[in-house]
């Protein structure tokens, strides 16, 4: 996850592609917005985004599209309690809604990008069945992305817990 974070800024066609929304006043305020407990907003963002670009980037896919709506799929500010005091459903349906909005009030979006920011929630929103093949790439690498990003951090508190919990027993020969 690391790498990816860190490659994409040596990756000259990628930033071209999504410069004017990467240092977007609106987009670095999701720096500060904890997601999946353990990154923050904006960091997803980018994984889901330049992870999808380079898979669209190799099967001859729309990768500017993919990487502009993969960019902008979480855009919107308000934490869980934000999004269900608008009253525009669950979750996972109202905010790819509110995303897209904000992402129609700072660039143009076309309909592919339309169609990945409102269906990244496949399988388990209402949305529907995206239309799109960039739409699919958008939604698996979330997903992916989402469970990496929680899995990872817990794997290696898990294992310093136990490893400080070995550290303080006796060892099984102590009183030989
Ligand atoms: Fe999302
Ligand atoms: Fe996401």
């Amino acid at each position: 996850m690391q790498n990816a974070q860190s490659s994409w800024k040596d990756d000259a066609e990628y930033v071209t592609i999504v410069e004017d929304l990467i240092y977007h006043e609106e987009l670095l305020q999701m720096e500060e917005i904890t997601h999946h407990h353990f990154t923050n907003r904006l960091e997803h963002s980018i994984r889901v985004s330049y992870t999808s670009f380079k898979i669209a980037q190799k099967w001859n896919l729309d990768a500017c599209a993919t990487a502009r709506a993969g960019l902008l799929h979480d855009f919107f500010l308000e934490d869980r309690d934000g999004v269900a005091a608008l009253n525009i459903g669950s979750h996972a349906d109202a905010h790819p809604k509110i995303a897209c909005d904000n992402a129609c009030r700072i660039t143009e979006i076309s309909e592919l990008e339309r169609d990945i920011i409102l269906k990244h929630m496949f399988l388990v929103s209402r949305c529907g069945i995206p239309r799109y093949k960039e739409s699919f790439v958008v939604t698996y690498v979330d997903k992916y992305i989402a469970i990496k990003e929680v899995t990872v951090p817990l794997k290696d508190i898990i294992s310093n817990r136990i490893r400080s919990f070995i550290t303080k027993l006796n060892p099984a020969n102590s009183n030989a």
